[in-house]
């Protein structure tokens, strides 16, 4: 099956009335027909039937064995640090999302374990920063707010070789446009609150695994830990993943000729979308992707204009998030990046005068009245 239809049909998943839809356990736990013996379902801490039927699809979609569905993007991150010991170290990319390096830097650090930051599109200094005791390495491409692509299947050789997980954050992209698990990858994970389900209703996360040994690891973290997702919330990301198809092809369609606008504007100094040829990672992106998302970031020419694009939108919502089907512009350095010191952030190129923009499914004619209108 091709993945649009997979996308709508999702799991086999049937119950003898037929319903099209997966219905909503709103049970915490199940009867036992007697003793010794289970339904397959005891405790919604384990396994609830509708949150299972959205671990199988997204399973399905990511190409991989096992799925878990998580009350947060977070709360799965924190799950996968968990299959991790004191001492060990993880080689993860400068630019992510600001939560992540906060969790790093805080809780992960705090529990003994040790992080270094890199361009993880530069393969010399990756090789050069693992030791002994590097067990994983985790990137995201498109990266979060800087746009930076690393080439998976790449990176992948090189964790084979040292015998590293290499964990992907797929949020930027989805399953439909990117498959990392495809490209060598061990671990997918996902902050379903974006794309997935796609909204701006539902805060959720999944991850996904291939390999059955290392999954049942993370089964024994996930149901010892909780922070499981809840059956009606399990059943909005079901019902938004009906629509990645229609909506990522649309969100990347008008996130081009955003772009495109973008990139000539007087006001603009410089644009971050992969999906622009003068992109650095444009040709990684056109070998691993097949499309190339609704996520721009852009720098205007001064603090003031970044602040009157923020206070002049009147389609585009200024607001943190991204992926649904509203537009929204984000000010990386106050709000996803504000506790990264701010050397760093500038450095990095996160200044007071980026912005993200996430590309919604509205007619683009009014995205670029209101955006030519804000940059005034
Ligand atoms: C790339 C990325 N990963 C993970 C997260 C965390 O997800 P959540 O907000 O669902 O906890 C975010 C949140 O913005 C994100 O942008």
């Amino acid at each position: 099956m091709k993945l649009d239809t997979l996308c709508v049909h999702g799991t086999a998943f049937s119950e003898t009335s037929g319903a099209v839809s997966v219905p909503i356990y709103q049970s915490v736990t199940f009867k036992h027909p007697a003793l010794g013996q289970s339904t397959g379902y005891d405790y919604s801490r384990m396994q609830n039937p509708t949150r299972q039927a959205l671990e199988e699809t997204i399973a399905t979609l990511e190409c991989g064995t096992a799925g878990f569905a998580y009350s947060s993007g977070m709360a799965a991150i924190a799950n996968i640090l968990e299959l991790f010991s004191p001492g060990d170290h993880i080689i993860a990319s400068t630019d992510l999302y600001g939560g992540i390096i906060r969790y790093f830097r805080t809780i992960s650090e705090k529990n003994g374990l040790t992080f270094t930051y890199l361009n993880t599109a530069d393969t010399d200094s990756l090789l050069s920063a693992i030791t002994p005791q590097t067990r994983a390495l985790f990137i995201e491409t498109p990266t979060n707010p800087m746009m930076d692509i690393t080439d998976i299947h790449e990176v992948s050789n090189i964790a084979k070789k040292y015998k590293l997980l290499l964990i992907v954050d797929n949020t930027f992209l989805s399953p439909y446009f990117q498959q990392p698990l495809n490209h060598g990858a061990d671990i997918v994970v996902h902050s379903a609150s974006k794309y997935l389900a796609g909204h701006n209703d539902t805060l959720a996360g999944l991850v996904v695994l291939k390999d059955p040994a290392l999954a049942e690891k993370l089964r024994f973290v996930y149901k010892t830990i909780g922070g499981c997702l809840a059956p009606l919330d399990s059943w909005l990301v079901l019902r938004g993943i009906k629509t990645l198809a229609l909506r990522m092809i649309r969100q990347a369609d008008n996130a081009i000729k955003i772009a495109n606008f973008l990139s000539t504007h007087k006001r603009v100094k410089k644009i971050y979308y992969a999906g622009l040829k003068s992109h650095p990672g444009y040709e990684i992106m056109k070998r691993q992707t097949s499309g190339f998302g609704g996520m721009i970031s852009f720098e205007v020419d001064s603090s003031t204009t970044a602040s009157n694009v923020l206070s002049r939108i009147q389609i585009i919502a200024f607001a943190e998030s991204l992926g649904g089907v509203e537009s929204l512009m984000t000010y990386p350095s106050v709000q996803t990046h504000g506790d990264i010191p701010e050397n760093e952030r500038n450095a990095r190129g996160i200044n007071d005068r980026l912005l993200r923009l996430s590309v919604g499914i509205e007619d683009v004619e009014d995205l670029l009245v209101d955006l030519d209108r804000a940059l005034l």
